[in-house]
């Protein structure tokens, strides 16, 4: 009952009993999104409950001051669940948290200090390593989560594949999960909060298919943790197994374009546009590159060296993200650009011993190749809901500047608007006969990465956002 002298004063918790009376007892305590109520999760619990053989019961905890779950009170409010669950009668200890959102961000610091055996994150990350987190986690994440972007998630999963390669359990007690369609708002159900409203995407199905998804997603990781029928954990992690693989066919294109721009120390997006600038596709062209800091980017200069069998080149890459990234998931996590320094194409014609005459490849025709790399790298349906309600992608005529000093002081130009996205490259060039620096092509380039998350995240917003 309300109590004025404590902060929790006015927390409350709505307990759901079980509609089973055979089968392993555990509870699910909700800690809701920002903004959200505790009531916003009903039928996200009664979905699990249908999905489950488990007695599955749970508490919705809500009523957190201004609605915002946080620290000092979230304690409480899992204390309070765990203490109305004994009195309802349930007599396991299987306490499983379920956040969402901010929920989340706040669950999983504290539940690895409290009676939680596991904990579930719901549009949200656990922001650690999942191999050092003492809980089982499971990471549900939307394909179409328009904060808890999927290329944040993605991380999580990276992870997971690391782990994996250690330890063939981390499939089960860490599962990171891309849910097919759906969007951040449908882990709750109700009113929207206003930033969801100005933030998240449509998603492809309706709250009760996604309901029913994250109903079985968590009854089969439940069911692998705690089960304690051998048969059901079996059967449970041959599901889990099969979920990685379906999740891996979402999460696998961004995985290849991230490796564009980043492999170890090199920019394998720099060694690529380098052929194609020099229109060398074949192995008479060896390209090697350097991803290098800002100082030492700007004093860094390609060279060329022909050698009896091919031409070697070495170029430089410099790779800018945005400020916040890291920290805010709803920001995009992709590259801003990247910058290059290539040997133009009339250097390498000449190397080879060939007459150039043709054009200077175009900073555009790079970022228009970066653009179809990614929509080819898409899934079939991520390719086809762009198509079908995605902006598109502008790409204007380059800004052409003359001196080193203006080409590093001009980022890469990008503007949205009604129409789509507007992207403008920024080049500076020097001819082969050039008494300075001969022979060089830079270039401040969108990465294949930034357009594949343009294609399968910021095109389907309806109007640009400011962040
Ligand atoms: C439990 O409740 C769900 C709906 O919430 C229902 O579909 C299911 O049949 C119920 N199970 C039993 C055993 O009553
Ligand atoms: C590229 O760099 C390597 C190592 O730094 C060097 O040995 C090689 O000669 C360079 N090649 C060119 C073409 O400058």
């Amino acid at each position: 009952m309300a109590s004025p002298l404590t902060g929790s004063s006015t927390i409350t918790t709505e307990v759901i009993r079980p509609n089973r009376s055979l089968g392993d007892e555990v509870a699910l305590l909700f800690i809701p999104g920002a903004f959200l109520k505790g009531e916003q999760y009903r039928k996200t619990a009664q979905a699990i409950q249908e999905a489950s053989q488990l007695r599955v019961w749970a508490v919705l905890t809500g009523g957190y001051d201004s609605d915002l779950v946080n620290p000092s009170q979230l304690p409480g409010a899992i204390e309070g669940a765990i203490n109305a669950l004994q009195q309802a009668g349930m007599k396991s200890q299987n306490y499983i948290g379920v956040g969402h959102s901010l929920g989340g961000l706040y669950l999983g610091p504290y539940a690895e200090k409290s009676q939680i055996k596991a904990i579930i994150l719901m549009g949200c990350s656990l922001n650690r390593e999942l191999k050092d987190y003492p809980l089982p986690v499971l990471t549900l994440g939307s394909e179409l989560d328009g904060q808890m972007r999927i290329t944040r998630v993605v991380k999580d999963f990276e992870q997971l594949l690391r782990d994996a390669q250690q330890s063939g359990n981390a499939i089960y007690r860490t599962p990171v999960i891309n849910i097919k369609g759906t969007n951040h708002m449908q882990f709750a159900s109700g009113p929207k909060t206003s930033r969801v409203k100005k933030m998240d995407l449509k998603a492809d199905v309706t709250e009760e298919v996604a309901h029913e998804m994250i109903g079985h997603y968590v009854d089969t990781f439940l069911t692998a943790i705690l089960c304690t029928d051998a048969t059901e954990v079996a059967q449970a992690k041959t599901r889990l197994k099969e979920v990685f693989l379906e999740s891996t066919k979402r999460f696998q294109p961004l995985i290849n374009m991230k490796a564009l721009q980043e492999k170890e120390t090199s920019c394998p997006w720099a060694s690529i546009t380098q052929k194609h600038v020099a229109m060398a596709f074949d192995d008479k062209v060896h390209v090697n590159n350097k991803i290098l800091d800002l100082s030492e980017f700007i004093k860094s200069k390609p060279s060329i060296c022909p050698s009896d069998s091919r031409i070697d080149i070495n170029n430089t890459a410099l790779i800018d993200f945005e400020d916040d990234y890291q920290t805010r998931p709803a920001v995009k996590q992709s590259p801003k650009e990247i910058r290059i320094k290539l040997k133009s194409k009339q250097a390498v014609q000449e190397a080879l011993g060939l007459v150039s005459s043709d054009e200077e490849t175009s900073g555009k025709s790079l970022n228009e190749l970066a653009f179809k790399t990614a929509l080819n790298s898409a899934t079939d349906e991520a390719r086809e809901r762009y198509r079908s309600r995605g902006r598109p992608i502008i790409f204007e005529e380059d800004i052409v500047t003359t001196t080193g000093q203006e080409w590093i002081s001009t980022p890469l130009k990008t503007w949205e608007d009604d129409v789509g996205l507007h992207v403008q490259s920024v080049t500076l060039f020097t001819p082969t006969a050039s008494p300075i620096h001969p022979g060089m092509h830079y270039y401040r380039l969108m990465a294949p990465y930034r357009a594949l998350e343009w294609i399968i995240i910021d095109s389907l917003r309806e109007n640009p956002i400011e962040f």
